[in-house]
């Protein structure tokens, strides 16, 4: 079963290089023309309806989970003819991070990233101080880091990471309901949680002057 999984997501992959690519078949000066970033971006509903929103910008989905890519894969290829304005990339962030140019971003995206609740595993999460240091540089000055989850201990400890870390000025949203505003569409981890009820918690971070 997993073997023809795996076939299945090849296949997929093969077939739509123009939008996705793995660190070992692309040129890695392609990732400075993006101009915004979702890390972990999952089956990619949400990087999908944020292309189409605002279809001059251009935005780079970093997944690590081969699976959840080639599913996002599938998904932008239906809609690939109307939206020419993003890249899908399996690899680890912290792959991708040396690829990227000093304040080369607008956007930031961490939604629902995942939570590492033992303590041993904390330095895994994505709002962690050392990753924020990455997050400084690659932002313009002028940009903008939205973090969203319904884990709330991740949410409380990320808080703390963005205070230890003093790189980032941030505003918090509790909760945070995707029908309010029209820059965070909802993503299908969203979707899952509010119909279980579950309260969503937002930080919106900019960076202190460099
Ligand atoms: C809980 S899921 C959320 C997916 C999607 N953003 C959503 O909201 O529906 C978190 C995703 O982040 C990915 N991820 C975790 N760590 C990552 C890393 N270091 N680099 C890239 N992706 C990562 C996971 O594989 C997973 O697909």
């Amino acid at each position: 079963m997993r073997l023809r999984h795996r076939k299945w997501a090849d296949d997929v992959l093969l077939a739509n290089k123009d939008i996705a690519r793995t660190l070992a078949d692309f040129e890695p000066e392609t990732l400075q023309d993006y101009e915004n970033l979702e890390i972990g971006s999952g089956q990619g509903g949400f990087l999908l309806e944020v292309c189409k929103l605002q279809p001059q910008e251009r935005y780079l989905g970093v997944e690590i989970n081969r699976n959840a890519f080639a599913l996002a894969v599938k998904h932008a290829a239906m809609v690939k003819e109307d939206r020419h304005n993003f890249l899908l990339l399996n690899a680890p962030i912290e792959r991708v991070f040396p690829l990227l140019k000093d304040q080369q971003l607008n956007t930031i995206y961490l939604n629902f990233s995942d939570p590492w609740p033992k303590k041993k595993q904390h330095h895994r999460r994505l709002t962690y101080p050392t990753l924020q240091k990455e997050y400084h540089r690659i932002l313009k000055e002028d940009g903008t880091l939205y973090f969203r989850t319904d884990n709330i201990d991740l949410f409380n400890d990320s808080i703390e990471y963005f205070k230890e870390a003093d790189l980032f000025d941030f505003e918090i949203i509790q909760p945070f309901y995707s029908e309010n505003v029209d820059y965070l569409p909802p993503t299908e981890y969203e979707t899952k949680f509010r119909a279980k009820g579950v309260q969503i918690n937002v930080l919106i971070a900019h960076p202190k002057k460099k």
